[in-house]
């Protein structure tokens, strides 16, 4: 008999991907959930059923929920208090709608003692889940390479990449390895337990500032900020209050080394090993620079 799965977040970068995925394999009837219907979700209309449903709409969600024995649910992306808001509607919807298995998206740093602001978020997302009743298989996913990527990419332009990261290390994971791994726990019996997704090598400053001089044949140099002239630059850069807020937070729990762990969960799951991050960054250098 075919399963209904659905999935939050499906017009972003890693559910299109999630989509796509799961639309060639065909075995599912799927549900792709999203706040409108604005954005594509990539996937031949015919394939996927499309429910509205804003993450602050737990009525909403439970009606897009109806009949779904797994969701894939993808984390909100907001402030940090209206991220865990987003986050419990999604859980309670699941629960009223009887959902057999949640794989959620969390992140490496998932302790609630961490600097980094969606750190406490993603625990109490996981502890309500655990509470719920609902069978779950948890992701801890380290840092997007194409999500840090967007720094040693500007780092081009000036020569030079600064960032507070100390001797910070960061094990950056591919978007479509963390599709892909989400797939491969949605396939499974829920593991009641937490996988952590890596990518196969650890970089800090230095490290990314070389990869990218590489690639891109340019000269940068690291400029290892302290956290107040962090502070002082994302002023100047325009970067918005709280964004500037949650970056400083991200480099203060890499600094404290909590995005630097790297395993072999990736490998596990996909039978292959991870994306390195000299792909993703060769794969985003401007057109100029590629080789
Ligand atoms: N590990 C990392 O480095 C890293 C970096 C950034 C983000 N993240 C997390 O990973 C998640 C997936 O990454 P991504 O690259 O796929 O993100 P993305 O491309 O920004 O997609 C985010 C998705 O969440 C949806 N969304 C946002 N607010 C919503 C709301 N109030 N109600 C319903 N849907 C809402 C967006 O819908 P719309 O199309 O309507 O906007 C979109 O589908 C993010 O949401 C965030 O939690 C991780």
């Amino acid at each position: 008999m075919r399963t209904r799965l659905a999935l939050t977040g499906a017009t972003g970068n890693v559910g299109r991907r999630i989509l796509d995925g799961l639309a060639a394999g065909g075995s599912r009837d799927l549900v792709a959930i999203s706040r409108s219907t604005s954005r594509a979700v990539g996937v031949g209309a015919a394939t996927v059923q499309r429910k509205v449903a804003d993450y602050a709409d737990r009525a909403a969600l439970t009606v897009a929920l109806d009949g779904v024995e797994t969701l894939i649910f993808i984390a909100s992306d907001d402030e940090a208090s209206s991220m865990l808001v987003h986050h419990l509607n999604v859980i309670d919807a699941a629960a009223a709608a009887r959902v057999g298995h949640v794989v959620y998206l969390s992140s490496l740093d998932a302790d609630p003692g961490s600097p980094f602001c969606y750190a406490g978020v993603h625990a109490e997302t996981e502890r309500r889940i655990a509470r719920s009743g609902i069978a779950f298989s948890i992701a801890r996913v380290s840092l997007y390479g194409e999500f840090f990527a967007q720094w040693p990419l500007a780092a081009i332009g000036t020569g030079e990449l600064r960032l507070p990261a100390a001797d910070g290390a960061i094990s950056l994971i591919s978007r479509n390895d963390v599709a892909d791994c989400l797939i491969a726990l949605a396939d499974q019996p829920a593991s009641g337990s937490v996988a952590l997704l890596t990518g196969g090598q650890a970089y800090d400053l230095d490290g990314v500032t070389e990869l990218t001089a590489q690639c891109s044949e340019t000269s940068i140099r690291a400029i290892d900020l302290s956290p107040a002239e962090y502070r002082m630059q994302v002023v100047r850069d325009g970067v918005s209050p709280w964004w500037a807020y949650a970056f400083g937070t991200m480099f203060a729990a890499i600094r404290e080394q909590r995005f630097s762990e790297v395993t072999d969960k990736v490998a596990g799951l996909l039978g292959r090993p991870p994306t390195p991050f000299r792909n993703v960054l060769e794969g985003l250098l401007p057109s100029s620079h590629r080789q």
